[in-house]
């Protein structure tokens, strides 16, 4: 979520409770942008970058920002008093379909108020008002509501890389809260992760370190890595009890991603050398892009291996449920023990459940998909161990068998 979609969700209430579209003066956007840094000082994010990213005269109601438009009144007087809006964004946006006919109905919309207003360099200002509308009036759930924020709120943020003048890409920014690398040793990592490229890598844009105060500085304290934005989330999201996806993945996309993985490990392993562990294999550490195509993510702890031989770590770093046992033990490290966890990783795809459950209602103790799945393997009950909505589906389970 950009800072600026962030801010957007505040307006869009603001837009429910005054009927204004922006805000009244320049006071109250100078004042309402303090608060919003404030909010995002509790966040940990830097002291300056509401003023970075925004300035209080963009939110001040003018006549010139979008066919005259100030009001909800202006927009029902210039447009009719329903709107494609009202109807194609009006229920729960959460779903890929709903958001569609969202999507659509806000290009009518925006390219209407484009033509009532005749100026063409106001396109990007329809083009907020209409998400405003959308969220805040149209959806009936309202601005806070999980669809508008995947749904209405993800659409700024795309129509941002692709209109945006910085270098215009919208980007992901994590924040290392703890690194076991030194200032220039971070840097040597970032760098030799931002020249990978593979399509099935989360793209590294770069890094960015800073001071308490929000100066830029090499040997800040606080560390930034900066990533293409990826739109549908982990694959943890997808598998339980998802916040993304309404629908359960379906085994043609669940292949893809197991696939894609595959291929991206075998890059690392023995496509660069010397050979990269990434170290953290795991389901929240595979993304989806707009495709629902995986792509493997941070490798904040990756580390080049020395050839040939295992590396001795001092600190197990990774995911303690997806290590594998000579790693979390001894610390010995070699690109099987990536192999290991992807190994868990298809497991939780096929078995539909988490690697560590520790609230397991089938048994007192904590549940560990590996022991569970290799006992009834052994028992012969392969079939109990796979997800049933793989096996309900004829066609799915001919395909796992063919795999
Ligand atoms: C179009 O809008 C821009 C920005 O508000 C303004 O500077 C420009 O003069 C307008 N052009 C016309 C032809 O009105
Ligand atoms: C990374 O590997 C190098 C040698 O290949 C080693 O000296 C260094 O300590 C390693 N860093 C971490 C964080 O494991």
């Amino acid at each position: 979520m950009s800072i600026l979609s962030a801010f957007g969700i505040g307006l869009t209430q603001h837009l429910k409770q005054t009927s204004l579209f922006d805000l009244p003066n320049l006071p109250t956007s100078v004042s309402c942008l303090q608060d919003y840094q404030s909010e995002l000082n509790s966040l940990s994010l830097p002291s300056n970058i509401v003023s970075l990213c925004l300035q209080s005269e963009q939110f001040v109601a003018t006549p010139n920002f979008c066919a005259g438009i100030q009001t909800i009144e202006d927009w029902i007087k210039k447009l009719e008093e329903s709107t494609a809006l009202d109807q194609g964004c009006r229920f729960d946006l959460s779903d890929l379909t709903a958001c569609d006919t969202c999507l659509r109905a806000g290009n009518q919309v925006q390219s209407t108020l484009v033509s009532i207003d005749g100026n063409k360099t106001h396109t990007t200002d329809c083009f907020y008002y209409t998400v405003l509308y959308a969220a805040g009036i149209a959806n009936e759930l309202g601005p806070e509501s999980h669809g508008a924020l995947v749904c209405a709120f993800s659409l700024a943020l795309n129509e941002q890389s692709s209109s945006s003048s910085k270098d215009g890409k919208v980007v992901a920014i994590k924040r290392i809260i703890e690194s076991e690398f030194q200032g220039d040793e971070f840097c040597n990592v970032v760098e030799i992760i931002s020249n990978l490229k593979h399509r099935n890598l989360v793209p590294l844009r770069g890094c960015c370190m800073m001071d308490d105060d929000g100066s830029f500085d090499e040997k800040g304290s606080q560390r930034y890595l900066v990533y293409d934005y990826m739109p549908n989330g982990n694959l943890e999201d997808h598998l339980f009890q998802s916040k993304m996806a309404s629908k359960p993945l379906s085994w043609p996309h669940s292949k893809n991603i197991i696939m894609d993985v595959a291929k991206e490990l075998a890059y690392l392993h023995y496509g660069v050398k010397p050979a990269i562990c990434h170290r953290d294999i795991k389901a929240t550490n595979i993304l989806l892009d707009a495709d629902m195509r995986a792509r493997v993510a941070d490798f904040g702890l990756a580390n080049q291996s020395r050839e040939g031989q295992s590396h001795l770590t001092t600190r197990v770093a990774g995911t303690h449920r997806y290590l594998a046992p000579e790693y979390a033990l001894y610390g010995q490290l070699t690109e099987k023990s990536d192999v290991y966890s992807f190994g868990v990783v298809i497991l939780e795809i096929m078995c539909g459940r988490k690697a560590l459950d520790l609230s397991s209602s089938d048994s007192p103790r904590a549940f560990l998909i590996t022991n569970w799945a290799w006992s009834l393997m052994k028992a012969g009950k392969t079939e109990v161990v796979l997800d049933r909505s793989l096996i309900d589906n004829g066609d799915s389970m001919n395909s796992i068998q063919r795999l």
